[in-house]
């Protein structure tokens, strides 16, 4: 039997219940691939999925590395997969691993201009920035106020928003107001007085809110700042957002999950990263075997830019 060694979840809970094991891996069966992980993706839902976890469940959701091993007929969304391809993959199951065998309707060719890292981190956020524009139609001329705006989601929104010709005002810490100036966009201080400062930095008013927050005051902000409910969406604020009657997306109660658009999104979020023209931020890195003190540096809310394992 191959084996390699993974990241497991010992039971529900916390980063804690992370260990290190060996595990059995999978040749690939009908449409599958076996890939050699060079960096897995950590994101918060990981730890939302860990506090329900089972002994033995392997979380990580996204990754980038290099096909070691196909399956009959193994097509990607872009195309044939084969051995040698450098890819990334989402959605997968048990990406904190050496090698990880997923379904080949997950597995896309990893865009050149950016590193393991970085490519293991841009399909989630992507899909899930997709989602929230498509939802509130932004468009050319459109002001949009970013809640988040140094954060996974909220940086991919805010470029993605940018290249629909919006202008983009983001919230973020003070330490992150560069970042947000950096990618295009006017930055705020989140924190109180936050309604003020967004219309000092966009007096012509803002059409569009999108909180990747989930605060009260950014629900607050959005529903004062923005009159059209419709064009207010949520992804991590489901109980607020539903009694105010926005948009709530993804996997929460009563939201939206956007599958299609989701799984869509992917192939072009490659294609622009592909030309450089999508940047994604790794703060920190750390070894397969810290996955416990990366996924507390997530748990934080504030990583300093997406975080990735390096098996
Ligand atoms: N529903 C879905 O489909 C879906 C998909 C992906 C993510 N999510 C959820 O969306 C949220 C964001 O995910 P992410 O990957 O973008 O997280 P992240 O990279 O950790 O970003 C968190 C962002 O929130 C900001 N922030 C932290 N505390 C804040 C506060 N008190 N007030 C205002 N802003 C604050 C951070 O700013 P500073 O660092 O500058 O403080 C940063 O911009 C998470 O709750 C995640 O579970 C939902």
């Amino acid at each position: 039997m191959t084996t390699t060694h993974a990241i497991v979840a010992s039971g529900p809970g916390g980063p804690e219940v992370l260990e290190l094991r060996e595990v059995p891996l999978a040749a690939p069966g009908s449409g599958e691939v076996t890939i050699s992980v060079r960096a897995a993706g950590i994101n918060p839902v990981d730890l939302k999925k860990l506090a329900g976890a089972e002994a033995g469940a392997r979380p990580g959701i996204e990754l980038s590395g290099v096909v070691t091993a196909v399956g009959d007929g193994a097509v990607g969304p872009l195309g044939e997969i084969a051995v040698g391809d450098e890819v990334v993959a989402y959605p997968v199951v048990g990406g904190y691993a050496q090698d990880v065998t997923v379904p080949a309707t997950s597995v896309l060719r990893k865009p050149r201009a950016l590193d393991w890292a970085r490519a293991a981190n841009l399909l989630l956020v992507g899909v899930t920035a997709t989602h929230l524009l498509e939802a509130t139609g932004v468009h050319d001329g459109d002001t949009v106020l970013v809640h988040g705006a140094s954060g996974g989601v909220g940086l991919t929104a805010l470029q993605l928003a940018l290249q629909r010709g919006a202008t983009v005002v983001g919230t973020a810490s003070a330490a992150n107001q560069q970042l947000v100036a950096d990618h295009g966009g006017i930055p705020v201080i989140y924190g109180e007085g936050l309604a003020d400062r967004v219309r000092s930095a966009a007096p012509e008013g803002i059409d569009v809110a999108l909180d990747t927050v989930g605060t009260d005051e950014a629900v607050d902000v959005s529903l004062e700042l923005v009159a059209d409910r419709d064009r207010i969406a949520t992804i991590a604020a489901f109980a607020r957002g539903g009694e105010a009657g926005i948009r709530l997306l993804g996997g929460g109660p009563g939201a939206d999950p956007g599958r299609e658009i989701r799984s869509a999104a992917r192939g072009p979020l490659v294609e622009l990263a592909d030309r450089g023209a999508l940047d994604v931020v790794v703060g920190r890195t750390f070894p397969l075997a810290e996955a416990r003190a990366a996924l507390e540096l997530v748990a934080s809310g504030h990583p300093g830019g997406q975080v990735a394992l390096l098996p």
